[in-house]
């Protein structure tokens, strides 16, 4: 990769510990990183702890604690559903602009960086298109003009103000889906083909030159079999490799990051490895949903501690290891975590059988989890030799 491709958001980083390092600490009141935020204790290696926002619970008057929480500790939001297509444009032609509006408002004034989610993707597509497909009443080159004109008033609107856009969620399936070898599923590759990703890609490029335009996914934390056919991360790299080789101007890969307790999951060094390899197509990385869930069994949800603390511990140990992983490799900017309290959290609502939970960094009673103090001890005990600062890639043409 050419060094002169990327600029060093390092510098703002050492800047910044320098800043950090200059707080006045006395005999009588010592520094004390333990009392820092997630945002300030990242910051210090240039990398962004960010959380996705829940703008209901946000103007929830009688929840002020989830405000708090949002605008003190990260550094950075991602709306977690209001700039979703249904969100923005619940009928044809009359967008629903305000709680986009309102999320980057906040973002700003508490010097958020904003990584914005999703310009395409199959989910949460408004009812009037998808009918519209599937009565023939939009034909697929209507569909394909009807995704340039999204993708192209979406970003222009937010142009200057978002950091990270994901251009393209999810298009690729996974070993359960039929066929289980993988291939780009959903909505956009069935009635496109796959060259809408770097059509998405472009689009959102001439929309706005200075976003990092992103690919994001999940179950890519680590390389598998290396076949392509049956590892997902291996398909994503190969894609990543084969759109750069064409052009295309994609800048990062997201790696979701949603795990689960009852899984065997990943150790550090291997999560080290696959960011490193993203690395090397010149492509930066990030986490960008991470939130570890575990089941609710009878004893779970009965309080007994003996069933609770080994998830607490698990959770906590996975969070952990994507922290490590990318506070490891420059190229990871930032570290998203996919709501940060359990009564906020799209978990329970999603896995009913078995119920799961447990999945975030701060209890229903917005208490901080193991899982919040080990993020928290792998920022203060990192730095040089093995963690520098980011080195953010510009964004490509
Ligand atoms: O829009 C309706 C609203 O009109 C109604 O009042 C409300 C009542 O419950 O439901 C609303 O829709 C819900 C929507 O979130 C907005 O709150 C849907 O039922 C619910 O299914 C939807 O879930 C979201 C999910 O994406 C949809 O796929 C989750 O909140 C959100 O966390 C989740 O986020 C995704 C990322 O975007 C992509 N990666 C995976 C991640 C987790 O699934």
């Amino acid at each position: 990769m050419k060094l002169r491709q990327w600029s060093t958001v390092g510098l703002v980083a050492v800047a910044t510990v320098a800043t950090l390092n200059t707080v006045p600490a006395t005999a009588s009141r010592p520094y004390d990183p333990t009392t820092q935020s997630l945002a300030t204790l990242g910051l210090r290696h240039g990398l962004h702890v960010g959380t996705a926002v829940n703008m209901d619970a946000l103007n929830d008057a009688s929840d002020p604690q989830y405000r708090r929480l949002a605008s003190s500790e990260f550094a950075s939001v991602t709306a977690e559903n209001v700039m979703k297509w249904e969100s923005l444009e619940p009928t044809r032609g009359t967008y629903n602009w305000a709680p986009a509006d309102q999320f980057v408002e906040f973002a700003k004034r508490n010097r958020q960086s904003v990584r914005g989610h999703v310009l395409v993707w199959h989910n949460q597509l408004p009812a009037w298109l998808t009918s519209g497909v599937a009565d023939g009443s939009i034909s697929k080159q209507e569909l394909r003009e009807l995704l340039r004109k999204h993708i192209t008033t979406v970003v222009n609107r937010y142009k200057g103000k978002i950091w990270q856009w994901d251009v393209v969620n999810e298009a690729v399936s996974d070993p359960w889906d039929t066929p289980s070898t993988l291939h780009y599923k959903g909505f956009w590759a069935q009635n496109l083909g796959p060259g809408y990703i770097a059509d998405a890609f472009r689009w959102a490029r001439a929309a706005d030159p200075k976003a990092l335009l992103f690919y994001n996914d999940y179950n890519i934390e680590a390389f598998g079999s290396g076949n392509p056919a049956d590892d997902k991360t291996q398909f994503v790299y190969d894609m990543t490799k084969s759109l750069r080789a064409q052009g295309v101007p994609i800048d990062g890969v997201g790696s979701q990051g949603h795990l689960g307790t009852q899984y065997g999951n990943f150790d550090t060094l291997q999560v080290t490895a696959a960011l490193k390899k993203f690395a090397g197509l010149g492509v930066a990385t990030a986490f960008t949903e991470v939130d570890v869930r575990s089941q609710l069994t009878e004893g779970v949800q009965a309080g007994n501690a003996e069933e609770i603390n080994p998830r607490l511990q698990a959770s906590a140990a996975n969070f952990s290891v994507l922290m490590k992983a990318c506070l490891a490799v420059r190229s990871c900017l930032s570290y998203t975590v996919w709501g940060f309290s359990d009564n906020h959290s799209w978990v329970p609502g999603w896995f009913d059988d078995p119920p799961e939970g447990l999945a975030t960094i701060y209890d229903e009673n917005y208490q901080p989890k193991r899982a919040y103090q080990e993020l928290k001890s792998d920022l203060i005990f990192a730095g040089p030799p093995y963690v520098l600062p980011r080195i953010a890639p510009r964004p490509r043409r």
